[in-house]
């Protein structure tokens, strides 16, 4: 059993909040304490026990790590969000001086965190002063705050009422688990709110009913706390359930990214050029240096341990897209460098092969020049003709011009989910089916809507969906095409090389099957499973409650940037994600920029890489305020105070 340090520190031994996997999909139901691996763990279906890995530890393969691993992600961040209770032990910094598995925080990193702590290191939030309840600054601070700059942006939760209840045990690494080693214990004459992931069926109800229980320090210590059957976790049945309904913590987000911290020009950084790249949690950030120390090697190719790990984290960053994007099988995701490549890639495979002349490709007029130029370039080559959906005077897509433009000669049509210009949303599945109604393959650009929204390429029914990971708290250099496994086994390989050969003679070569066909030479690997780990970071944080918590965020700044004299809005679409796109009256847009980087505050000035939809609008460029959950009210506040300020000639 873990010892508790008198002082009140958690036991030693406690796994990092990363280390929680699973052991089997099985709930033991026996008494004997297993060891680890156990070969003699009998079978439940559907119930599966929570514990602590042991480094090096297998990981069995007919897991479904994502919901037991989420749901047990869930129960940790629920309790590390609370505060303690009185005198229970709420796991602390873990000792992890003896632990070697990547970190895979499950709760929000303090940035207190020490340069020299090991990436495993989580310390429970609930420690950290900065986890205040957000509250937006109004821009007039008046005491009546105009109902305009009051809105209902979330506020930090009451601590979840199972809180108190629940305990967190560790499991020495390296040693048998043991019956109190690991996992939790949840009150059930409590509503802890997780039936909607978690069953936990307490054999012993009467064991768990005084919070006391929830204190190593106070619990009876001579025989097993509880059997292990009482602890069991039925899997998430849904993958949208990834995270929690709850409100968003700002500030608590904005305290898991260093770079946020850094002063620009001796002021706090705004960063509102998420658009253009969004910033990187301490989860990926740890997640890169734990590869480079310990697994880098080259994949798919040797026999040895380290070539071993390394193609384990890349094949496993290739799931977490897979899961991110509910895409049927981890087969039909390509790795490429983002989504100007993965377009060219669909362009030069899929479309030389089924695109001839004569044959028409539809995209939109909120293209980015990434999903514009290489459809250019196909139909020059091929004789096909480009042709282009107009919008209307807010951004929208005009349905009716887009349907007309469909028809038996449509063999492709590619459009954005989300338009980096001016954030409109498109109504994705709705021209997704109308486009398949005339035959044609679909694209959809998702560069811009990954990190607002949740995507599902099933729902929306895309033949080929693409986006890049720095604009979803990933890594540069990486992002994913998701193809229709028919349409990939399909398509020739793109580029040629390693890695994506069956066989080569001076005759002829053949070609692996899809993804490794696309993925020819060394793939940047330590960015593949950095990207992993961000789409996990953002799974936890759940991309449902950033949705809802940026929606409000927009329609406060919105309202606080009307407030500005001079300035027009571009693109009004009620349907927009995360970007607030303007012009200024006798302003030249890199001025405004350069301006507001005197008060650190970074958004983008220019044409957006989308000069067609700001010429539509009369306009060559405009000043550009992206969003994402580390933003606050504050910070659009700060925005539309220096635009005041630059307007006033101050
Ligand atoms: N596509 C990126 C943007 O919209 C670079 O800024």
């Amino acid at each position: 059993m873990s010892t508790p340090d008198p002082k009140g520190a958690p036991p030693r031994g406690l796994p990092p909040v990363g280390e929680v996997s699973l052991l089997s999909a099985h709930a033991p139901r026996t008494t004997e304490t297993p060891s680890y691996p156990s070969a003699a763990l009998t079978s439940t279906p559907g119930v599966a026990l929570a514990g602590a890995r042991a480094p090096g530890g297998p990981t069995l393969p007919e897991l479904d790590p994502l919901s037991l691993t989420n749901a047990i992600a869930q129960i940790a961040n629920q309790l590390w969000a609370a505060p303690p209770p009185p005198a229970t032990s709420v796991p602390g910094t873990p000792d992890t001086s003896a632990m070697s598995s990547p970190p895979t925080a499950l709760a929000p990193s303090p940035p207190t965190a020490s340069a020299s702590s090991p990436p495993t290191a989580v310390t429970p939030i609930a420690s950290e002063p900065s986890a205040a309840p957000f509250v937006p600054t109004a821009l007039q601070p008046t005491s009546s705050a105009s109902p305009a700059f009051a809105p209902s942006v979330p506020t930090s939760s009451a601590p979840p009422a199972f809180a108190s209840t629940a305990a967190w045990g560790g499991a020495p690494l390296d040693a048998p688990l043991s019956f109190d080693a690991v996992d939790f214990l949840v009150d059930p004459s409590r509503d802890v709110g997780l039936d909607r992931i978690l069953r936990v069926p307490l054999q012993e109800p009467a064991a768990f009913a005084s919070p006391a229980f929830a204190s190593p320090a106070v619990a009876p210590a001579a025989e097993p706390r509880f059997a292990l059957d009482v602890f069991e976790i039925a899997p998430a049945a849904d993958p949208a359930l990834a995270s929690l309904d709850r409100p968003l913590e700002p500030n608590v987000i904005k305290s898991e990214f260093p770079i946020l911290s850094e002063p620009v020009r001796g002021k706090r950084l705004v960063w509102l050029d998420n658009a253009a790249t969004t910033q990187k949690p301490r989860a990926v950030i740890d997640r890169l240096a734990y590869f480079y120390e310990h697994e880098n090697s080259n994949i798919h190719r040797a026999a040895h341990t380290l070539a071993a790990k390394a193609t384990d984290a890349y094949e496993a960053a290739r799931e977490s897209v897979r899961r991110f994007i509910h895409a049927p099988s981890p087969r039909e995701i390509v790795f490429v460098r983002g989504t100007t490549e993965g377009i060219n890639l669909i362009a030069q495979t899929w479309g030389r092969r089924n695109v001839s002349e004569g044959d028409e490709i539809v995209i939109s007029w909120l293209e980015h020049h990434a999903n514009i130029v290489p459809w250019q370039q196909l139909c020059s080559e091929k004789g096909a003709r480009l042709r282009v959906a107009p919008v209307d005077d807010r951004g929208q897509v005009l349905l009716e011009e887009y349907e007309k433009l469909l028809g038996p000669r449509t063999k492709l049509v590619s459009f954005t989910q989300v338009s980096n210009a001016l954030g409109t949303i498109t109504p994705a599945r709705e021209m997704i089916e109308m486009a398949h109604r005339h035959g044609a393959v679909v694209v959809l650009d998702g560069a811009q809507a990954v990190s607002h929204m949740p995507v599902d390429v099933q729902q929306l029914g895309c033949d080929f969906f693409v986006f890049s990971g720095h604009k979803v708290f990933g890594p540069t250099g990486i992002g994913a095409v998701f193809g229709r496994a028919e349409l990939l086994d399909a398509m020739p390989p793109w580029q040629g090389g390693g890695n994506m050969i069956q066989d080569v003679t001076f005759e002829r070569t053949t070609f692996q099957s899809a993804p490794a066909r696309f993925e020819a030479g060394t793939g940047n690997i330590a960015d593949a499973v950095g990207l992993g780990a961000a789409l996990d970071w953002l799974s936890r944080v759940g991309v449902h409650n950033v949705e809802r918590y940026e929606h409000e965020l927009l329609e406060y700044g919105t309202r606080a940037l009307a407030t500005v004299p001079g300035l027009t809005m571009i693109g009004t679409a009620p349907a927009k994600a995360g970007v607030l796109s303007f012009v200024l009256d006798g302003q030249k847009t890199e001025e405004v920029g350069g301006m507001l980087d005197q008060d650190g505050i970074a958004v983008r000035s220019g044409h957006h890489c989308a000069q067609p939809i700001l010429r539509r609008f009369g306009l060559e460029a405009t000043v550009r305020a992206s969003l994402a959950p580390y933003n606050t009210c504050e910070d659009l506040d700060a925005l539309a105070r220096a635009l005041h300020r630059l307007q006033a000639g101050r």
